[in-house]
């Protein structure tokens, strides 16, 4: 009897699985195609007949949480996409697939507009209550990019919707091939005005440092950036194909270290390695990139599946990671090793996460994830009868129940992990 029993609950948790394979994640909204908040039906059907909105162009990248606002960026790889910084209110969007209002306003998303915004990737809401947004200024998608606006990095108070600062990167920032789609957000000791952005380069391979005290930049190189020659073939979606030039691509900060300064963790797209530096060699614009050569470390390789595109690490030390191979999402705790046994899954579907292409963690430890195919837009052509996009949530306690992740063990000031000691290969 008891075996049948247990034979019956096994056959129910089979079932349980087919029916629903994510586990913890919670999809809150999904779409086909990206609407937007026109201001009226006129307003829509005269970009729809002008080609400023072209609804098959529009592929949601980034997402960030702040409050009750769900921000949305949609990259102009084509004409007709009309905003690129975009948000859903949480309280008031019943919809399951809500339409996407520009921030702040339409104006500062015109195209063309080089005061306002371009093409933003992925963007990053602060303790502070400011957003940080980075424009690429860029129109188009490889050998159709142009370089309509320059590079800048555009911050907003979040409590008013101003623009606080614009800043143009300087030339020596950027090179022919740059082409710049993560930021990180580094709030020193100080406090607010004590704030850095982090942008990587991926394509020009480098990363930049922009400190808002002294209001400039300044650009870093390093072998770490490059690709991986080896590990640029991937599968993905259902089909194969080589990003072989893709290096330094996410890029997110730990807590402070008991030095007063924080870690950068990076990983070039086409790898299976994650790599670190202080951000206090980043914070010094009088080192050189020979200076600070052996400053930068190399951790445990995840081993080949694991390409990984945005990662963010919250402020308990915990990083989040979209495992693009294996349409998941995974976790590390850095009060462990990094190795590949003390990194987990999360949640992982082989329809719903293809192609995870953002994560982060809001101030009410919830964990956000969105899933765009972007392989399939980019290489093949989406189904527009199907589901392409979808975002995902999980109370942290809940995505991380089950793995090695989860935090059972009792708090300490997060250390260096012990890669980080041992410099280089
Ligand atoms: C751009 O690249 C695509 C494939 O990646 C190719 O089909 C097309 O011909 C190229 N266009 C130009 C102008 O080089
Ligand atoms: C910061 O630098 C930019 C140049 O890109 C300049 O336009 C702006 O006025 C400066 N802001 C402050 C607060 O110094």
């Amino acid at each position: 009897m008891v075996s049948s029993i247990n034979q019956i609950a096994v056959l129910l948790s089979v079932i349980l699985v087919t029916t629903s394979a994510l586990q913890k994640l919670t999809e809150l909204y999904s779409w086909s195609s990206l609407d937007y908040t026109f201001a009226n039906d006129e307003h829509k059907s005269y970009a729809l007949e002008r080609g400023e909105f072209i609804p098959e162009n529009n592929l949601p990248v980034g997402i960030e949480v702040w409050k009750n606002k769900l921000f949305v960026t949609v990259p102009r790889w084509a004409d007709g996409v009309p905003s690129t910084l975009n948000y859903i209110s949480l309280d008031v969007s019943t919809s399951p697939s809500p339409k996407l209002t520009p921030y702040p306003n339409w104006a500062y998303n015109r195209q063309g507009n080089c005061d306002g915004l371009t093409t933003t990737y992925r963007v990053k809401a602060d303790s502070c209550n400011r957003l940080w947004v980075l424009d690429s200024g860029t129109v188009g998608i490889g050998n159709t990019t142009k370089q309509v606006c320059p590079y800048a990095i555009h911050v907003f108070d979040l409590t008013t919707d101003k623009v606080l600062r614009k800043y143009t990167l300087r030339p020596d920032d950027t090179n022919a091939n740059t082409f710049i789609a993560n930021i990180a957000i580094d709030i020193g000791a100080k406090g607010c005005e004590d704030t850095f952005l982090y942008a990587s380069d991926e394509l020009g391979y480098g990363l930049i440092s922009y400190s808002w005290e002294l209001n400039t930049s300044w650009r870093h190189t390093h072998s770490y950036f490059m690709p991986d020659p080896l590990a640029g073939d991937f599968n993905i979606g259902g089909l194969n194909f080589q990003w072989g030039e893709e290096g330094i691509f996410g890029i997110t900060v730990s807590p402070f270290l008991e030095d007063g300064f924080r870690l950068l963790f990076f990983h070039p797209l086409a790898s299976n390695r994650e790599f670190a530096v202080s951000t206090k060699i980043l914070r010094n614009p009088k080192l050189t990139s020979e200076e600070i050569y052996h400053d930068f470390v190399v951790l445990d390789s995840r081993g080949p599946g694991g390409h990984i595109t945005s990662h963010y690490m919250n402020d308990e030390g915990i990083l989040f990671f979209n495992l693009i191979d294996r349409n998941a999402v995974g976790c590390w705790n850095s009060k462990i090793p990094y190795s590949p046994s003390s990194l987990d899954v999360i949640d992982l579907d082989n329809e719903a996460l293809i192609f995870p292409s953002d994560v982060k963690v809001d101030a009410l430890r919830n964990l956000w994830v969105i899933s765009d195919r972007m392989p399939n837009h980019l290489i093949d052509k989406l189904n527009f009868n199907d589901i392409n996009f979808r975002i995902f949530y999980a109370p942290l306690e809940k995505a991380l129940s089950g793995t090695v992740c989860s935090d059972n063990i009792p708090y300490a000031p997060l250390a260096l992990p012990n890669q980080v000691i041992q410099k280089g290969y």
